[in-house]
């Protein structure tokens, strides 16, 4: 470190701590830095720094050349950044400070003007939604991928049959396809809640100043217009000090692990050779280092746990707010890495599912297998009775008589007998046949919402039109 920019840095933190007898503790100043994580939020401070600048100048607050000299050191500390050439330090406590004191070794003066009437409170609470804004606009991109691979699977499996469960027991027959964009729905209202989201990270606390606003006659709505900011804060105190798009981001992200860890859940039981539906794409899986037969599935399994981690970090976001007066307090500094984390696990996660989607072997015999193993036509039997004149709930106790006899003859429905059947109910006919069908059962909740082939496929064209694809 040369000797000049250790004279800017002790200026620097004279600017505090003349009122200060001694210095900061080495541990104190280790424990309330932020440098080596909020350093990630340098593009948003430096997009938020070049928006006040520029409005600065407008107002006649800032002059041209000095606007010129900000603009030009900013461009040099941009390039320093993503050449990984620029050199951040735990003495000037976050990314502010380090962009600061260095547009200062820089351009000087100019750089020292760049915080009239602006605070790190609001400066902070800006960046952190403009980098959010900026993720969420990515997880977008990568929920609709991770929703269109799953149409895509759903499309091919319209026929195929599996069993559908309540209470994990068998309990109907559904289309492959119908229970994979039942995973889509769920997916696809996550996109709206992050949309929804957006709308709420979208606006702007600069000109909040520390807390109570600024005596300069700043343009809000000029900063806002320049960084593409729906709204502008409009209160100063609860610019600076809120939180909530961060909890409410993270309460989103949350739900789209849970439906993730849901997914995960089944294709972990789907590929356990007792279910033995499927299979995954060897590169999502790994071996054991002593049971050579297995071959585990690491990454939903992975998918699952990470759910606890994301979760965790909502829990941990509203707590932090829970309790804070207003306004900034430095508790505040603590809603980064939780988001960061989430932000990482989400994206991750959803770019891995979406290629895994794609690399799942369905096994339809199997499937079709274990459906005809729990009566799933049962149903089916109850509705062609009522049909035929019988009320539904004598109907369902007749077909549970059923029931018990085909177990008893270790049997599905469809292998009795007709003349077994008429024993029930004279009324049984002939076509009883293909009502107790897997393939029957399917085609008849032929329902807007239902899993009959015809309407998987009127689906997956309505997400396909959704999805743009
Ligand atoms: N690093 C701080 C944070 O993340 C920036 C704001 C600091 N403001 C203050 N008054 N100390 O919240």
């Amino acid at each position: 470190m040369s000797q000049p920019a250790d004279n800017q840095l002790a200026n620097k933190a004279q600017a505090w701590s003349a009122l200060f007898s001694e210095p900061m503790s080495e541990l104190v100043k280790r424990y309330t830095a932020s440098v080596f994580f909020d350093k990630r939020l340098w593009a948003a401070d430096i997009q938020g720094s070049l928006a006040h600048a520029e409005m600065l100048k407008a107002q006649g607050i800032l002059p041209a050349e000095d606007h010129a000299a900000i603009e030009r050191g900013m461009a040099q500390i941009r390039g320093e950044i993503e050449a990984g050439s620029f050199e951040w330090k735990l003495d000037l406590e976050d990314v502010h400070l380090n962009i600061e004191a260095r547009l200062t070794e820089l351009v000087g003066i100019p750089a020292k003007r760049l915080h009239t009437g602006r605070s790190r409170n609001d400066q902070v609470a800006t960046d952190v939604r403009l980098w959010l804004r900026g993720e969420i606009d990515e997880l977008n991109t990568l929920l609709s991928a991770l929703q269109l691979a799953l149409v895509e699977v759903a499309e091919k499996n319209a026929e195929v049959i599996l069993p559908g469960f309540t209470h994990l027991q068998v309990a109907q027959p559904v289309a492959f396809g119908h229970h994979l964009l039942a995973y889509v729905e769920m997916f696809a209202r996550d996109a709206e809640r992050l949309a929804d989201t957006r709308r709420r990270v979208n606006r702007l606390p600069l000109g909040a100043a520390a807390l109570a606003g600024t005596s300069y006659p700043l343009d809000r709505e000029r900063v806002a217009k320049t960084l593409g900011m729906q709204e502008v804060c409009q209160n100063s105190l609860d610019a600076v000090s809120d939180r909530d798009f961060a909890i409410e981001f993270t309460a989103a992200a949350s739900l789209i692990m849970v439906h993730i860890s849901r997914l995960s859940e089944e294709l972990i039981l789907w590929m356990s050779q007792s279910f033995g539906f499927i299979d995954l794409a060897d590169r999502f899986c790994t071996g054991s280092s002593i049971m050579p037969q297995k071959k585990n599935p690491d990454v939903p399994e992975l998918a699952r746990g990470k759910t606890g981690r994301v979760v965790g970090h909502l829990m941990g976001l509203i707590t932090l707010m829970k309790g804070q007066p207003l306004a900034y307090n430095k508790d505040n500094q603590e809603d980064k890495e939780p988001l960061f984390d989430t932000v990482d696990t989400l994206k991750d996660t959803l770019r891995i599912f979406a290629e895994m989607a794609g690399g799942i072997t369905v096994k339809p015999e199997a499937m079709e297998r274990a459906a005809l193993k729990g009566y799933a036509t049962a149903t089916d039997l109850a509705d062609y009775l009522v049909k035929k004149g019988l009320a539904f709930r004598d109907a369902h106790e007749i077909v549970a008589h059923a029931v018990k006899t085909a177990i008893g003859m270790g049997v599905d429905l469809s292998a009795l007998p007709l003349a077994e059947l008429q024993k029930f109910d004279a009324r049984i006919g002939d076509d009883v046949f293909e009502v107790l069908s897997l393939r029957g059962s399917l085609n008849a909740r032929n329902i807007l919402g239902g899993t009959a082939p015809a309407q998987v496929r009127a689906q997956v064209a309505r997400h396909r039109a959704r999805l743009g694809a």
